[in-house]
Protein backbone atom coordinates (compact mmCIF):
# COMPACT_ATOMS: atom_id res chain seq x y z
CA UNK A 1 0.00 0.00 0.00
CA UNK A 2 1.39 3.54 -0.58
CA UNK A 3 2.07 5.83 1.90
CA UNK A 4 -0.63 8.39 1.16
CA UNK A 5 -2.79 5.75 1.64
CA UNK A 6 -1.85 4.21 4.57
CA UNK A 7 -1.78 7.98 6.06
CA UNK A 8 -5.42 8.31 5.06
CA UNK A 9 -6.10 4.77 6.76
CA UNK A 10 -4.40 5.51 10.23
CA UNK A 11 -6.12 9.39 10.32
CA UNK A 12 -9.58 7.78 9.54
CA UNK A 13 -9.34 5.41 12.85
CA UNK A 14 -8.83 8.80 14.61
CA UNK A 15 -11.29 10.43 13.32
CA UNK A 16 -14.90 10.44 15.29
CA UNK A 17 -17.07 11.00 12.15
CA UNK A 18 -15.71 7.98 10.43
CA UNK A 19 -17.25 5.01 11.28
CA UNK A 20 -15.57 1.57 10.36
CA UNK A 21 -18.13 -1.46 11.30
CA UNK A 22 -16.31 -5.16 11.84
CA UNK A 23 -17.36 -7.54 9.45
CA UNK A 24 -18.59 -10.03 11.87
CA UNK A 25 -20.46 -7.54 13.71
CA UNK A 26 -22.48 -6.93 10.76
CA UNK A 27 -22.81 -10.26 9.36
CA UNK A 28 -24.17 -10.98 13.39
CA UNK A 29 -26.44 -8.16 13.12
CA UNK A 30 -25.28 -6.46 16.34
CA UNK A 31 -24.03 -2.78 14.72
CA UNK A 32 -24.31 -0.77 18.11
CA UNK A 33 -25.36 2.31 15.85
CA UNK A 34 -28.21 0.53 14.23
CA UNK A 35 -31.23 2.30 14.89
CA UNK A 36 -29.68 4.58 17.18
CA UNK A 37 -27.64 6.98 14.75
CA UNK A 38 -29.24 9.80 15.89
CA UNK A 39 -29.07 8.84 19.36
CA UNK A 40 -25.62 7.68 19.76
CA UNK A 41 -23.58 9.05 16.92
CA UNK A 42 -25.25 12.87 16.36
CA UNK A 43 -26.92 13.35 19.11
CA UNK A 44 -29.95 15.12 17.89
CA UNK A 45 -33.02 14.30 16.73
CA UNK A 46 -32.79 15.17 13.27
CA UNK A 47 -33.71 13.27 9.83
CA UNK A 48 -30.31 11.10 8.81
CA UNK A 49 -29.78 11.06 4.33
CA UNK A 50 -27.56 8.98 2.75
CA UNK A 51 -25.32 8.89 0.08
CA UNK A 52 -24.17 5.91 -1.12
CA UNK A 53 -20.92 5.29 -3.22
CA UNK A 54 -20.07 8.44 -1.97
CA UNK A 55 -16.61 8.97 -3.03
CA UNK A 56 -14.81 11.91 -1.90
CA UNK A 57 -18.23 12.92 -0.57
CA UNK A 58 -18.75 15.96 -2.43
CA UNK A 59 -22.32 15.43 -2.01
CA UNK A 60 -22.27 14.47 1.66
CA UNK A 61 -21.03 17.74 2.75
CA UNK A 62 -22.31 20.08 0.40
CA UNK A 63 -25.69 18.83 1.18
CA UNK A 64 -24.89 19.12 4.91
CA UNK A 65 -23.74 22.48 4.62
CA UNK A 66 -26.69 23.31 2.52
CA UNK A 67 -28.92 21.51 5.41
CA UNK A 68 -27.76 22.14 8.70
CA UNK A 69 -31.12 20.73 9.71
CA UNK A 70 -30.58 17.00 8.44
CA UNK A 71 -27.50 14.54 9.72
CA UNK A 72 -26.06 13.71 6.16
CA UNK A 73 -23.75 10.12 6.01
CA UNK A 74 -21.47 9.02 2.78
CA UNK A 75 -21.43 5.17 2.51
CA UNK A 76 -18.57 4.17 0.66
CA UNK A 77 -15.95 0.95 0.55
CA UNK A 78 -13.14 2.92 -0.18
CA UNK A 79 -11.32 4.08 3.00
CA UNK A 80 -8.60 6.63 1.45
CA UNK A 81 -11.69 8.53 -0.64
CA UNK A 82 -13.93 8.62 2.23
CA UNK A 83 -11.07 9.80 3.84
CA UNK A 84 -10.84 13.30 1.45
CA UNK A 85 -15.23 13.97 2.48
CA UNK A 86 -14.19 13.51 6.21
CA UNK A 87 -11.22 15.89 6.04
CA UNK A 88 -13.53 18.18 4.16
CA UNK A 89 -16.07 18.37 6.96
CA UNK A 90 -13.57 18.67 9.93
CA UNK A 91 -12.14 21.61 7.88
CA UNK A 92 -15.17 23.49 7.22
CA UNK A 93 -16.69 22.54 10.88
CA UNK A 94 -19.52 19.87 9.56
CA UNK A 95 -20.87 18.68 12.77
CA UNK A 96 -24.15 16.81 10.73
CA UNK A 97 -21.68 14.79 8.82
CA UNK A 98 -20.17 11.44 9.29
CA UNK A 99 -18.84 8.46 6.60
CA UNK A 100 -19.33 4.99 7.11
CA UNK A 101 -17.30 2.38 5.34
CA UNK A 102 -18.78 -0.40 4.36
CA UNK A 103 -20.12 -2.60 1.41
CA UNK A 104 -23.62 -1.29 0.81
CA UNK A 105 -24.59 -4.77 0.18
CA UNK A 106 -24.50 -4.34 4.49
CA UNK A 107 -26.95 -0.92 3.93
CA UNK A 108 -29.69 -2.74 6.09
CA UNK A 109 -27.53 -4.32 9.27
CA UNK A 110 -26.15 -0.81 9.35
CA UNK A 111 -29.82 1.49 9.57
CA UNK A 112 -32.97 0.39 11.05
CA UNK A 113 -36.75 0.55 9.83
CA UNK A 114 -37.40 3.90 8.59
CA UNK A 115 -34.21 5.16 10.14
CA UNK A 116 -33.51 6.88 6.90
CA UNK A 117 -35.20 9.81 5.56
CA UNK A 118 -33.50 10.20 2.06
CA UNK A 119 -30.80 8.12 -0.08
CA UNK A 120 -28.55 9.84 -2.56
CA UNK A 121 -27.00 7.99 -5.41
CA UNK A 122 -24.42 9.71 -7.09
CA UNK A 123 -22.82 8.56 -10.18
CA UNK A 124 -22.93 4.93 -9.22
CA UNK A 125 -21.45 2.06 -11.08
CA UNK A 126 -23.86 1.33 -14.50
CA UNK A 127 -23.16 -2.43 -14.00
CA UNK A 128 -23.45 -2.50 -18.03
CA UNK A 129 -23.45 -6.09 -17.77
CA UNK A 130 -25.18 -7.31 -13.87
CA UNK A 131 -28.34 -4.89 -14.17
CA UNK A 132 -29.04 -7.05 -10.52
CA UNK A 133 -26.06 -5.32 -9.44
CA UNK A 134 -27.34 -1.42 -9.87
CA UNK A 135 -28.02 0.49 -7.21
CA UNK A 136 -31.40 0.52 -8.15
CA UNK A 137 -32.03 -2.79 -9.04
CA UNK A 138 -34.72 -5.20 -7.53
CA UNK A 139 -32.93 -6.22 -4.68
CA UNK A 140 -31.86 -2.58 -3.63
CA UNK A 141 -34.84 -1.36 -3.75
CA UNK A 142 -36.11 -4.11 -1.48
CA UNK A 143 -32.95 -2.85 0.79
CA UNK A 144 -34.47 0.53 0.80
CA UNK A 145 -37.72 -0.49 1.61
CA UNK A 146 -36.60 -1.78 4.76
CA UNK A 147 -34.50 1.61 6.51
CA UNK A 148 -36.57 4.46 4.10
CA UNK A 149 -39.18 5.97 6.28
CA UNK A 150 -42.59 5.93 4.02
CA UNK A 151 -42.46 8.96 2.20
CA UNK A 152 -38.68 9.77 1.39
CA UNK A 153 -37.00 9.88 -1.45
CA UNK A 154 -34.06 8.23 -3.38
CA UNK A 155 -31.91 10.65 -5.78
CA UNK A 156 -30.10 9.23 -8.65
CA UNK A 157 -27.72 11.50 -10.12
CA UNK A 158 -25.68 10.01 -13.15
CA UNK A 159 -24.34 10.21 -17.05
CA UNK A 160 -25.42 6.79 -17.58
CA UNK A 161 -28.06 6.78 -20.21
CA UNK A 162 -28.22 2.82 -19.17
CA UNK A 163 -28.54 3.58 -15.54
CA UNK A 164 -31.34 6.30 -15.88
CA UNK A 165 -33.59 4.38 -18.27
CA UNK A 166 -33.23 1.48 -16.28
CA UNK A 167 -34.07 3.53 -13.32
CA UNK A 168 -37.12 4.93 -15.11
CA UNK A 169 -38.54 1.26 -16.21
CA UNK A 170 -37.69 0.35 -12.23
CA UNK A 171 -40.49 3.04 -10.97
CA UNK A 172 -42.93 2.34 -13.67
CA UNK A 173 -42.57 -1.21 -13.56
CA UNK A 174 -43.06 -0.96 -9.59
CA UNK A 175 -45.46 2.10 -9.64
CA UNK A 176 -43.26 4.09 -7.84
CA UNK A 177 -44.15 7.53 -7.14
CA UNK A 178 -42.18 9.96 -9.98
CA UNK A 179 -41.23 13.25 -8.44
CA UNK A 180 -39.00 14.44 -10.92
CA UNK A 181 -36.86 13.32 -13.86
CA UNK A 182 -34.19 14.99 -16.79
CA UNK A 183 -32.55 13.53 -19.21
CA UNK A 184 -30.73 16.78 -19.22
CA UNK A 185 -30.15 18.38 -15.33
CA UNK A 186 -28.64 21.46 -16.03
CA UNK A 187 -30.82 22.28 -19.55
CA UNK A 188 -34.02 21.43 -18.16
CA UNK A 189 -33.76 21.18 -14.17
CA UNK A 190 -31.92 23.36 -12.79
CA UNK A 191 -33.19 26.65 -14.53
CA UNK A 192 -37.29 25.87 -13.12
CA UNK A 193 -36.31 24.80 -9.39
CA UNK A 194 -36.66 26.80 -6.65
CA UNK A 195 -33.42 28.03 -5.33
CA UNK A 196 -32.90 25.53 -2.57
CA UNK A 197 -33.11 22.95 -4.75
CA UNK A 198 -31.15 24.23 -7.61
CA UNK A 199 -28.25 24.45 -5.09
CA UNK A 200 -28.65 20.69 -3.97
CA UNK A 201 -28.48 20.01 -7.71
CA UNK A 202 -25.61 22.11 -8.81
CA UNK A 203 -23.47 20.55 -6.60
CA UNK A 204 -20.22 18.31 -8.91
CA UNK A 205 -18.98 15.61 -7.40
CA UNK A 206 -15.86 14.45 -8.88
CA UNK A 207 -16.76 11.67 -11.17
CA UNK A 208 -19.62 14.06 -12.40
CA UNK A 209 -16.87 17.28 -13.03
CA UNK A 210 -15.01 14.95 -15.20
CA UNK A 211 -18.21 13.82 -17.05
CA UNK A 212 -19.33 17.37 -17.79
CA UNK A 213 -15.43 17.96 -18.81
CA UNK A 214 -16.01 15.18 -21.67
CA UNK A 215 -19.34 17.04 -22.57
CA UNK A 216 -21.70 14.51 -21.33
CA UNK A 217 -25.30 15.28 -20.26
CA UNK A 218 -26.20 14.42 -16.55
CA UNK A 219 -29.47 12.72 -15.94
CA UNK A 220 -31.49 12.92 -12.56
CA UNK A 221 -34.33 10.85 -11.44
CA UNK A 222 -36.35 11.53 -7.99
CA UNK A 223 -39.15 9.14 -6.56
CA UNK A 224 -40.71 7.43 -3.74
CA UNK A 225 -40.99 3.67 -2.83
CA UNK A 226 -44.29 4.37 -1.28
C1 LIG B 1 -18.03 6.04 -9.91
S1 LIG B 1 -17.62 6.29 -8.24
C2 LIG B 1 -18.62 7.70 -7.81
C3 LIG B 1 -18.11 8.40 -6.58
C4 LIG B 1 -18.80 9.70 -6.22
N1 LIG B 1 -20.20 9.50 -5.91
C5 LIG B 1 -18.65 10.69 -7.32
O1 LIG B 1 -19.63 10.96 -8.02
O2 LIG B 1 -17.55 11.20 -7.51
C6 LIG B 1 -18.48 4.96 -7.44
C7 LIG B 1 -18.15 4.86 -5.96
O3 LIG B 1 -18.91 3.81 -5.42
C8 LIG B 1 -18.09 3.05 -4.54
N2 LIG B 1 -18.62 1.69 -4.52
C9 LIG B 1 -18.74 0.84 -5.56
N3 LIG B 1 -19.32 -0.30 -5.16
C10 LIG B 1 -19.56 -0.17 -3.84
C11 LIG B 1 -20.13 -1.01 -2.87
N4 LIG B 1 -20.57 -2.21 -3.18
N5 LIG B 1 -20.22 -0.57 -1.60
C12 LIG B 1 -19.77 0.67 -1.27
N6 LIG B 1 -19.22 1.52 -2.16
C13 LIG B 1 -19.12 1.10 -3.43
C14 LIG B 1 -16.69 3.14 -5.12
O4 LIG B 1 -15.71 2.92 -4.14
C15 LIG B 1 -16.69 4.56 -5.67
O5 LIG B 1 -16.19 5.49 -4.73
Amino acid sequence: MGKNKQFRFTQNATFDHVVQPGYQELREDRFPLKGRWKEIHFERDAPIVLELGCGKGEYTTGLARLDPSRNYIGVDIKGARIWRGARTAMEQGLTNVAFLRTHVDHITSCFSKDEVDAIWLTFSDPQLRKARKRLTSDLFLERYMAILRPGGSIHLKTDSPVLYEFTMEQVERHGLLLLEHSRDVYAELVPRVPEQIRDMLNIRTFYESMWLQEGRKIHFVQFELR
